[in-house]
């Protein structure tokens, strides 16, 4: 089937009070690995590229693979560029056929992330692409950029944000960072109450590597509808590989990486798609 779009999925979440994983790919065996896992559970799946892949110069050639694998799933694929500050770079993604954007503009002034938003949404939307923005600065390393700043979303700039764009899905800062947790995360979850209650779109939880599964679960019932993971993923391959039986075996290893990520991504899947307890 054809790629589909963010919206388009999250919609579809939020009626199965799920979550839509958001998986970065940066090889063809951990991409394949991921679409495995996808289709034996049946879930729709968000294939991002972000910033260091862009940075290696692989952002056509990862864009393409997606588009390809997407022709022969058997479960809708979305095509994400992942956390981009630059305007260029998103109409160079639609180009490629990207199916979502986001614009992250959380490092910057709250007027001037409003102002850019506003600028993709109305691009993006004319040409049937969703838009996914961010409010409170996500701390960590994320595709090797580090932000120290790890704020916690300001309610005030997320009912003045969503009063102004019309963005499909929302990243805001609850205490989640990128890469691995120094320790155990604490999530404000009372943050995600209260931006639901305020009718803020779809929410997404980004740094999701290494958030335990009972946080995972309460957020998701509290309405986050996508969850981005990437550094485990990468872990996850890096692992297999070495784990391979046969070191000799090149397309050996590469299987045994494609593996290891399969198997992380379906218990991620897993965690994100089972019903809530009644
Ligand atoms: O944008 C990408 C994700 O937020 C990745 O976060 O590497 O901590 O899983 P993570
Ligand atoms: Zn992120």
């Amino acid at each position: 089937m054809a790629l589909t779009n963010l919206k388009t999925v999250l919609d579809q979440a939020e009626q199965t009070k799920t979550a839509v994983p958001a998986f970065n790919i940066d090889t063809i065996p951990a991409t394949e690995g991921l679409l495995e896992a996808a289709e034996a559970a049946n879930c729709p799946v968000i294939l991002a590229i972000g910033q260091m892949a862009i940075r290696e110069g692989r952002m056509a050639a990862l864009a393409d693979l997606a588009r390809r694998a997407a022709e022969s799933s058997r479960v809708p694929v979305v095509l994400h560029l992942d956390h981009s500050t630059s305007y260029d770079q998103i109409i160079r993604a639609m180009q490629l056929g990207f199916t979502s954007v986001m614009y992250d503009g959380s490092h910057g002034a709250f007027a001037d992330n409003v102002r850019e938003s506003l600028a993709v949404v109305r691009t993006a939307h004319a040409a049937g692409v969703s838009v996914e923005c961010e409010l409170g600065a996500i701390g960590g390393v994320e595709d090797g950029m580090s932000h120290d700043r790890l704020n916690l979303v300001d309610l005030d700039e997320v009912r003045e944000f969503i009063g102004k764009v019309d963005c499909d899905a929302l990243a805001v800062g609850i205490g989640n960072a990128h890469g691995i947790y120094k320790s155990t995360p604490n999530l404000d979850f009372d943050r995600v109450r209260a931006c639901r209650e305020m009718g803020a779109p779809h929410l997404v939880l980004h740094g999701g590597s290494g958030i335990p599964e009972d946080m995972l679960r309460k957020a998701i019932n509290l309405g986050i509808r996508k969850i981005n993971v990437a550094t485990e993923l990468r872990i996850a391959f890096l692992e297999g590989l070495h784990a391979a039986p046969n070191p000799d075996d090149f397309y050996g290893v590469l299987r045994s990486g494609r593996e290891s990520v399969r198997a992380l991504a379906a218990d991620k899947i897993r965690i994100f798609t089972e019903p809530a307890e009644a």
